[in-house]
């Protein structure tokens, strides 16, 4: 923070500030009782979940979470720092400020003084001193000429004598304790050797990173000598003026081109060098993140200057991941992302190196959509890709990252291009699409109403002050959708005693996933058997987490049964079968991918998701009774070649079983959602 307002400032401007005609101005807010809600503009949503409470001056999104007041809405909408924003916002309010430069504002500006003052000596070294001539030979060998050495402030961290930066901040003024700051310093293991500081870049060639607007904030450092230390890179840990997933390198250099550039676009590489190449070739739109992967706040950064981006990564395994989860990243931003094909084993510094900047262009020009990028890729990591099997592995990653993307010209502009590439109908393509997004969206609404039964927090504390708490345990998993809704039902009709014979007869105990559902079922289960109150007497043995929601299927309960249209015994059939379907869909799942002993269980498995999905009850009860959960092989003896009725289960069948698939219910609680594989 570069200075301090006093709490009494910042109140007289929450209270001048209206904040429903503040957020009103960027957001549709319609009254709602005592407060305002409209569409949240920090996520993507059509139905109100935003809610504004002008009584305590704050804003809460019972969809995503975001939650705060007018200083926070700036910072996070606008990209503010919190002192820009209570700036701007005094200015609208007629407030007057007073700022005071407080301790952290000196650490801050010692910091980036002691930063570029450092930069100034590793460059002195790389040109005066004689330790640094392997560092000096070692660029001269890779081809990185003066002017690009001086343009990029490279240098060289001398490694004797052992104390020399001790010694060049007690020249200068910058004791170690700001030299530990700044992470170039390590202190001392050993309490016995108090003076004994280690300098973390020792014998490197020096990398300075630069903020946006140009002041270096850090450093990475490259080994010369690999026996000395095995890291290839070390970098400067996250300081007060250094958060990595807030600095991309060379972005400095690169923004004034990028908006230049006939599509704003600007070229993302894995590696510092890479850039430093590409920009001595005259491509002086790359950047890179910085020790780490991209994140979706690097694409915030880049979305200012950029309108696409193409992705020119290593030209092996790495790289093609490393392009799929940060292509992902763009795509949900909005922001069209290219992948240049790189060839095996080459990154942009080589390529450019043995190929000239033509070729590279060449290949910038050529660079394929991230679809195409990834059924190739998908492809390539299947053994027999022509497989129905593999085809539908293969579409379902594409649906996934097509599900993240949220243009929907773009979407529709990719689904085409991939239901091509795929030889599938355009049709059943975006139907599974459609599919997916539409659970997704459910997901998050089922999500949304969990959060909705806590009170939005009281207090706000401004982000540098309250880091996420990364130790504290994630809360936990709620039950799947089709789980909770069987809670509501069995709670319903807990005296109904030929649903409940049903549940009973189809539904095995072991098929819940949740601890939750497990009680609930099992309670009303034991009721209907042995006569008690046991679902009245739930509240006592449900865990602490899930007492709301206990009561709230409870509350339901009288408004439920006016809304069922169905019978209770269709209810109960759809539920069971749902339910049935999950757990297929799970022990699918869990098959190892690459396996090939997974086919035929897997193929079978999908037939009988199918079969579940598309047959009347009487057949699909028959097939459950047949099904094995534990495994998946006996399940694969129960339906190979016939299912209970006899009829045999063609190919056909199993292929067209994906396209009815989706990919179930909440996860259980106990493994985590699936992530993009890295
Ligand atoms: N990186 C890092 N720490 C490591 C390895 C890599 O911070 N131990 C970061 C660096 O920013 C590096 C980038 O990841 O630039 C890409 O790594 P890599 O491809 O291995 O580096 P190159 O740029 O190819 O480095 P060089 O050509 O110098 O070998
Ligand atoms: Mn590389």
């Amino acid at each position: 923070m570069a200075g301090k307002f006093t709490d009494s400032a910042l109140d007289e401007i929450r209270a001048r500030v209206d904040i429903v005609e503040f957020i009103g101005a960027r957001v549709a807010l319609k009254r709602a009782g005592a407060s305002y809600k409209g569409c949240c503009p920090f996520h993507g949503e059509k139905t109100p979940s935003f809610h504004v409470n002008p009584a305590r001056q704050r804003y809460h999104c019972f969809g995503c979470g975001e939650d705060g007041d007018v200083f926070t809405f700036l910072m996070k909408l606008d990209g503010l720092a919190f002192m820009d924003a209570v700036r701007l916002l005094a200015d609208r309010a007629g407030v007057a400020l007073k700022e005071n430069v407080d301790d952290t504002a000196q650490v801050r500006n010692r910091l980036y003084a002691l930063h570029a003052e450092l930069a100034a000596f590793y460059q002195r070294c790389l040109r005066e001193t004689r330790a640094a001539e392997t560092a000096r030979k070692y660029l001269a060998d890779r081809g990185l000429s003066d002017d690009t050495v001086k343009a990029f402030g490279i240098g060289y961290a001398p490694a004797r004598p052992r104390d020399a930066l001790v010694k060049w901040g007690e020249k200068y003024g910058y004791g170690t304790d700001l030299l530990v700051a700044a992470g170039a310093l390590v202190p001392p293991r050993d309490a016995s050797r108090p003076d004994d500081f280690y300098h973390r870049f020792s014998g490197r060639l020096m990398f300075p990173v630069c903020d946006r607007q140009g002041r270096v904030v850090a450093f990475s450092g490259r080994v010369l000598d690999p026996k000395a230390h095995p890291a290839k890179y070390v970098n400067s840990p996250e300081t007060d003026i250094f958060i990595k997933s807030r600095v991309l390198y060379a972005l400095d250099k690169a923004a004034a081109k990028i908006v230049k550039h006939p599509r704003r676009e600007a070229i993302i590489c894995e590696g510092q060098i890479d850039v430093i190449r590409c920009h001595a070739c005259g491509l002086e739109t790359a950047v890179a993140a910085q020790g780490t992967a991209f994140t979706e706040e690097h694409v915030a950064l880049l979305k200012r200057h950029a309108d696409s981006v193409v992705l020119a990564f290593d030209g092996d395994a790495a790289g093609g991941k490393a392009a799929l989860r940060t292509g992902a990243l763009f795509l949900a931003a909005e922001i069209p992302v290219r992948v240049a094909q790189m060839p095996e084993g080459e990154d942009p510094d080589s390529l450019l190196r043995k190929q000239g900047a033509a070729a590279f262009r060449d290949l910038l020009e050529n660079a394929v959509s991230i679809t195409q990028f990834q059924v190739a890729a998908l492809r390539k990591a299947e053994a027999n890709p022509d497989s129905i099997d593999a085809l539908n592995r293969v579409s379902r990653g594409v649906i996934e990252m097509l599900a993240a993307c949220s243009s929907a010209v773009q979407r529709s502009h990719l689904t085409e291009e991939a239901a091509r590439l795929l030889h599938l109908p355009l049709s059943a393509f975006e139907e599974d699409l459609e599919r997916h997004r539409e659970h997704q969206r459910q997901q998050a609404a089922y999500r949304a109403s969990f959060k909705a039964e806590e009170p939005p927090p009281d207090d706000f504390a401004p982000e540098e002050d309250a880091p996420p708490d990364l130790d504290a345990p994630p809360p936990p998993e709620p039950p799947s959708r089709t789980e909770f809704l069987l809670c509501e039902f069995l709670v319903e009709h807990e005296h109904d005693a030929e649903v409940l014979a049903l549940v009973e007869k189809h539904l095995p105990p072991e098929l819940l996933r949740h601890t939750f559902t497990r009680a609930v079922m099992s309670a009303v289960m034991g009721q209907h058997r042995d006569g008690g109150d046991k679902v009245a007497g739930l509240g006592a043995t449900v865990e602490p987490e899930w007492q709301t929601l206990l009561g709230n299927i409870i509350a339901n309960k009288q408004k439920m049964m006016s809304a069922r249209e169905r019978t209770p015994l269709d209810a109960a059939k759809g539920l069971i079968t749902r339910l049935w379907i999950d757990a297929l869909q799970q022990t699918r799942d869990r098959l190892d991918a690459h396996a090939a002993e997974s086919d035929m269980p897997r193929l079978s498995l999908s037939a009988q998701i199918h079969r579940l999905k598309s047959e009347p009850w009487e057949r699909a009860c028959q097939l459950m009774m047949l099904a094995s959960l534990a495994d998946p092989a006996m399940a694969y003896g129960a339906a190979a070649g016939r299912d209970a009725s006899g009829a045999p289960v063609s190919a056909h069948e199993a292929d067209s079983a994906y396209a009815a698939a989706d990919p179930g219910g909440l996860p259980p609680s106990e493994s985590p959602p699936d992530e993009m594989p890295d």
